[in-house]
């Protein structure tokens, strides 16, 4: 299995400060930075478009994970890619045609996410599994930072860790919503190897953001 990443969700940042706070969680060792894009229509919240992305671009050399909660989702790839998005993720219930969604992002030269809600189950990715650079299990509903952990979802982990692992193939397994150091632990330990972390990692302000990640990673 690959090490461990953790992916600080910016929607718990300070967003009168956002640039200095992705330049602040990457100095503290985040691994990729997870932008969620939600567009009030697919989910009840409305955060950010490409131009933030693109604003951010300049401020850290980690990887954009761009998790886009928006429908219909394939006018939004290229933009996305184009502000500067290295994983764009995005959910079946998205589209009409997720695997055609799938191939839209690898055409853009870009690495690929399917992302599972709670109620959606693993069999999903049966056909898209050798298409795919990253699997994103949602252990909260999507729409909101600060939810707590729906742990019938570690059964979804351990499912998809075995899909990944039959298919030989090259794919990260990110959790994101609720995660703090125990649910990290248990997410780890059902097979995740990216852990997305929102309210977790920017609680305290910058000068917790180190001990937070740290912790998050089973080391505070
Ligand atoms: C929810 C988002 C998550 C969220 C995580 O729709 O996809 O990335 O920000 O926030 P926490 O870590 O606070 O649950
Ligand atoms: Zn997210």
């Amino acid at each position: 299995m690959h090490e461990l990443l953790i992916s600080p969700s910016i929607l718990s940042a300070d967003f009168a400060r956002l640039g200095e706070e992705v330049r602040a969680v990457d100095a503290a060792g985040a691994d990729w930075i997870h932008v969620d894009v939600m567009d009030g229509h697919f989910v009840p919240n409305l955060t950010i478009g490409p131009a933030v992305v693109k604003a951010l671009r300049p401020y850290t050399d980690k990887p954009f994970d761009v998790h886009l909660m928006v429908a219909p989702v394939d006018l939004w790839l290229a933009p996305f890619a184009e502000a500067g998005a290295d994983v764009i993720t995005v959910h079946p219930e998205a589209g009409p045609h997720i695997h055609r969604t799938v191939q839209a992002i690898k055409a853009l030269g870009k690495r690929a996410g399917v992302s599972l809600n709670p109620g959606t189950p693993a069999k999903m990715l049966d056909y898209l599994i050798d298409e795919i650079d990253l699997v994103l299990v949602m252990s909260v509903n999507p729409g909101f930072g600060g939810q707590s952990f729906i742990a019938s979802q570690l059964r979804k982990i351990e499912a998809v860790r075995k899909a990944i692992d039959k298919s030989g193939r090259d794919i990260r397994l990110e959790v994101d919503g609720g995660i703090n150091p125990e649910t990290a632990r248990q997410c780890v330990a059902a097979g995740a190897d990216v852990l997305v972390a929102g309210s977790a990692t920017f609680a305290g302000g910058p000068d917790r953001y180190a001990a937070n990640i740290a912790a998050l990673r089973g080391g505070g």
